[in-house]
């Protein structure tokens, strides 16, 4: 991991340090205090965008060195298209876009924070600040032979941003920051290979947030045998590596009010168990604790930014391996909830875990919803590929919410069906279900199943096994692990559920 760009803040009048980022719109206008330090500038800027077809178009950049009459060594034009309809999703792929634009090595930057109809607000400046940081993230733990300065060592910059308000700037930067920290764990956990980072590990990392103020609580083995969990449980059992489940509270908000509540699967690694896996891309299965990771990240995020809210994180930690002791198709298992769950495929082992700790945690916490997230089905992908996670839910309010986060974060949720149709489909003729329903309508039937575990809680489940990993790279994301859904969560708490 690398995250070394340092970001300060200067008044607009301020003289500007090696690159000059400054923002134009689809008209190739500029802000008054823009154009106050183009200066002369700006009529190079004009034959610039000619002579490269630069149109100002969101997200395009135009990049002109040396640039006659500035004292900036390098001018890098971002188009801001049109600005009436910008979300803040878009300031971060600015930020992106300019730390696109930085050579590995140590670089200044100044950065106008304005667009043409005036100064950027607080929140969108301080995010183009998260893309910058979330863009250079780089997981190079492993490398031996990285150097600064080469092609592929790491990105170290100075940034400054020009903005018309400091004690704005200044004040909403620290919540921002703390935020792009969680995505980054999560990206860490997910980026991590499976022989280090086993249920126990991640239960090690997860407890590090006690530095942060949360209580954290992790159940061994005996203590989920003592519950009944014996879904998890079943899916572990092939496993060297002992399980592990771990609660994360964070009180941020009054004593006694219901928290709200997140639900992670956390497979360290799923060979697919006695049902194994094609050896293709197996490697991949390394990722299949983002659900987890996600979890890990945002209660990062909420207890460091303090949010006014009281919040729990539950994470099922397993590993899912063949051996003389795993779980067989055929077996039948008693969850937690008494229900019992009759293994046709040991390879559809999310399910399983996050059984029993939604039940634990609709029971034992009893939150205003719960929203889980686990790299559930290969089928989510054929459905949505990896653009949007899928979203189930049995209440609409909350579905709604969550697409309106994920508009804003750009960490995007597509909302599919539920139904006593596709329930149906998860009857089994020996126990009370089966833990598969059959080629079709794959991740709808394994989201049917985990609805016979929230006991009428509100709650969403969110399929981010297109998303969590191997998505195309993108602005903000250089990086396998993408941490998503950090982000769309604390803006889903932050718009929603937290005392102002
Ligand atoms: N972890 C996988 C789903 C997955 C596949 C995530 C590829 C990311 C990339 C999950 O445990 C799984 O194996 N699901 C099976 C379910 C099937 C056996 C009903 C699947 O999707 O094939
Ligand atoms: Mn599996
Ligand atoms: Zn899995």
């Amino acid at each position: 991991m690398s995250d070394a760009v340092k970001v300060g803040f200067v008044p607009f009048s301020a003289v500007p340090r090696g690159t000059l980022v400054a923002f134009c719109d689809d008209g190739l206008r500029f802000g008054p205090a823009t154009a106050k330090a183009l200066g002369s500038a700006v009529d190079l800027v004009k034959r610039a965008a000619e002579a490269g077809q630069f149109k100002g178009k969101t997200g395009a950049a135009l990049d002109i060195l040396a640039p006659e009459g500035l004292n900036a060594s390098r001018l890098i034009v971002i188009g801001a298209g049109k600005t009436s309809a910008l979300k803040l999703n878009d300031f971060l792929k600015f930020g992106g876009v300019a730390a696109g634009k930085l050579k590995a090595g140590a670089s200044a930057m100044t950065i106008m924070a304005e667009l043409p109809d005036g100064a950027m607000t607080a929140e969108q400046t301080v995010a183009i600040g998260s893309g910058l940081r979330l863009r250079a993230y780089k997981f190079d733990r492993y490398k031996t032979k990285k150097k600064d300065g080469e092609e592929g060592g790491a990105l170290r910059a100075d940034v400054a941003f020009a903005v018309a308000d400091l004690a704005a700037a200044k004040k909403a930067f620290a919540p921002a920051g703390h935020v792009v920290e969680g995505v980054i764990i999560a990206r860490d956990l997910v980026n991590e290979p499976p022989n280090v980072l086993f249920p126990e590990e991640f239960a090690r990392r997860a407890s590090q947030l006690r530095k942060l103020g949360v209580k954290v609580e992790v159940l061994d083995v005996k203590a989920m045998q003592k519950l009944g969990m014996g879904a998890l449980l079943g899916v572990g059992q092939g496993s060297a590596r002992p399980s592990r489940t771990v609660i994360m509270r964070w009180d941020g908000a009054k004593k006694g009010e219901a928290p709200v509540a997140f639900v992670g699967k956390g497979v360290c690694f799923d060979t697919g168990g006695i049902s194994i896996k094609p050896a293709g891309s197996m490697e991949d299965m390394k990722g299949d604790m983002g659900g987890a990771a996600c979890v890990v990240g945002l209660m990062h995020a909420l207890a460091a930014r303090k949010a006014k809210v009281n919040a729990v994180g539950a994470i099922g930690l397993v590993e899912n391996m063949p051996d003389g002791n795993a779980q067989r198709p055929g077996d039948i298992v008693t969850s937690m909830s008494g229900q019992t769950i009759e293994i046709i495929n040991t390879d559809a082992e999310g399910r399983l875990v996050l059984a029993d700790v939604l039940w634990y945690v609709a029971k034992r916490v009893k939150p205003k919803f719960m929203v889980d997230l686990a790299t559930l089905t290969g089928a989510i992908m054929v459905a949505l590929g990896t653009e949007h996670a899928g979203m189930f839910s049995n209440n609409d309010e909350l579905a709604e919410r969550l697409l309106t986060a994920g508009i804003e974060s750009g960490e995007k949720v597509w909302r599919m069906p539920l139904g006593p149709e596709y329930d149906k489909l998860i009857d089994s003729q020996f126990a009370d279900m089966k833990n598969t329903g059959g080629r079709h309508g794959g991740s709808i039937t394994a989201a049917q199943f985990l609805q016979r575990f929230v006991d009428g809680t509100p709650w969403a489940h969110l399929d981010i096994a297109g998303t969590a990993m191997g998505a195309p790279k993108t602005d903000i994301n250089q990086s396998w692990g993408s941490g998503y859904g950090v982000r769309l969560l604390d803006r889903l708490v932050a718009d929603h559920y937290e005392r102002k």
